[in-house]
């Protein structure tokens, strides 16, 4: 009897125990290499059909997939990939990915889309080289309001519960990564690079989006290295080292009613003769809209032009050069900390707090700032306009709230 028992219950074990290795087996890694798929490492041919057709697999297979692209220099025209896909997808860069130089060659605003993905890792050190020099020239947006915005060359649009890492993007057309409706997506050892002079280069662009981590980062570009827009929330910036570049921006914010930004933290960042640190900017004029809670701590400038900034004038093409001065945005700053921020500036104004008189910012912390200017003029000074705050710890330059 006691045998028998035993028996039986060997052999659920046994029975459970296959069952579950089916399991196991089926959310084993499958991999789906390009080069199955006709992808050809020439620099001349296009390969979006074979990446597209390696995605198409991978995505409706049952385990979590493996889409490789060996080393090499890979041609590639504008793709998208898209889920939802049924496990896992593991993107892995091996080589180099280069886009089509001009835009006529192009129908949309993306270089490399991901949408509507669920557990995406995008990884493998290769490079995306966006061949921005041919394109930059037809960027006249701040000029032209029917322009044609030039693609970006990574963007994830809809990705939740994601990784980016290990990743090079050079030469970008216009930003190098956009995160648009994405949700716990961690971005670690990636390098962005594009040169000084390149519009509207942002290095990692955030909007709508929640609960993103950015580390370990090297951004090097013409705009800005950070910009979190409306509807960015929850998001956890360190060690990121940025420069040349515009800074790591919140906004611009206000040109639509009703837009927010909010629990924003940067740690740890050094920023290396970038044209702006620590930023938050607002249209003038704009509509209601909300920014705070909003950290910046830890952080070295070495010959940074504004390190820290609030700028509700923002205004910078011409057509509107008239308004300036006019100090009416309606985006209410609040809760912003600027905490052991040190280095060099290099202009006389290490810290501008310029808000708003409609709505002026509030709660607005100074601690510990060293910020020093070597240049004609000096010392560093600081320059407050209608906010409400507190400076405690040392000042320097001495603190204007
Ligand atoms: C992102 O990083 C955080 C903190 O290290 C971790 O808790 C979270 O699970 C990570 N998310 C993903 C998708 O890996
Ligand atoms: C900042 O750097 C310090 C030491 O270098 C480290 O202990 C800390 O965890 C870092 N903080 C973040 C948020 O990365
Ligand atoms: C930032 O760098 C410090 C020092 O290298 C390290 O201790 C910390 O864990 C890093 N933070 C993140 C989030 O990678
Ligand atoms: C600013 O901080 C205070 C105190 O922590 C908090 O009560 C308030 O809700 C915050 N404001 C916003 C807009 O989050």
């Amino acid at each position: 009897m006691v045998t028998l028992a035993y028996g039986i219950f060997g052999l659920c074990f046994l029975v459970f125990f296959s069952i579950a290795n089916a399991k196991y087996y089926h959310s084993q890694l499958k991999y789906f290499n390009v080069k199955d798929y006709g992808a050809v490492a020439d620099d001349k041919r296009d390969n979006s059909e074979a990446f597209l057709r390696a995605w198409y697999d991978g995505c409706r297979w049952g385990g979590r997939s493996v889409i490789y692209i060996p080393y090499g220099t890979y041609k590639l025209s504008e793709v998208s990939f898209e889920g939802p896909c049924n496990d896992m997808m593991i993107f892995v860069i091996k080589g180099v990915l280069k886009a089509p130089t001009h835009i006529s060659l192009f129908s949309t605003n993306t270089w490399i889309g991901f949408r509507y993905i669920d557990r995406l890792v995008v990884k493998g050190g290769g490079y995306l080289d966006g061949q921005g020099a041919v394109a930059w020239p037809y960027n006249d947006c701040s000029i032209n309001p029917k322009c044609m915005p030039l693609p970006v060359t990574m963007r994830f649009d809809f990705v939740t519960n994601s990784r980016i890492h290990h990743l090079r993007s050079i030469n970008s057309k216009n930003s190098h990564i956009n995160l648009f409706a994405c949700e716990n997506v961690n971005i670690s050892f990636v390098r962005l690079t594009a040169p000084d002079e390149s519009p509207n280069t942002d290095g990692i662009h955030i909007g709508l989006s929640t609960n993103i981590k950015i580390s370990r980062t090297v951004i090097q570009t013409g705009d800005d290295c950070i910009a979190m827009v409306t509807g960015s929330k929850d998001i956890d910036i360190s060690n990121v080292t940025c420069g040349p570049g515009h800074g790591i921006s919140i906004g611009s914010l206000g040109r639509t009613l009703g837009e927010v930004v909010t629990a924003i933290n940067v740690r740890n960042c050094t920023f290396i003769g970038s044209q702006n640190g620590a930023r938050i900017k607002t249209w003038a004029p704009s509509l209601s809209s909300v920014a705070s809670n909003i950290f910046f701590g830890d952080i070295y400038m070495e010959n940074v032009h504004n390190p820290i900034l609030i700028d509700q004038q923002y205004c910078p093409t011409p057509s509107c050069s008239d308004q300036l001065g006019q100090d009416n945005s309606k985006v209410q700053i609040s809760n912003v900390t600027f905490s052991n921020i040190w280095g060099t500036s290099s202009s006389k104004v290490a810290v501008t707090l310029k808000c708003s008189k409609l709505v002026p910012c509030k709660n607005v912390q100074l601690d510990n700032i060293n910020l020093k200017y070597h240049g004609r003029g000096g010392p560093a000074t600081s320059s407050c306009l209608n906010v409400i705050g507190d400076s405690y710890g040392r000042q320097s330059p001495p603190s204007c709230l």
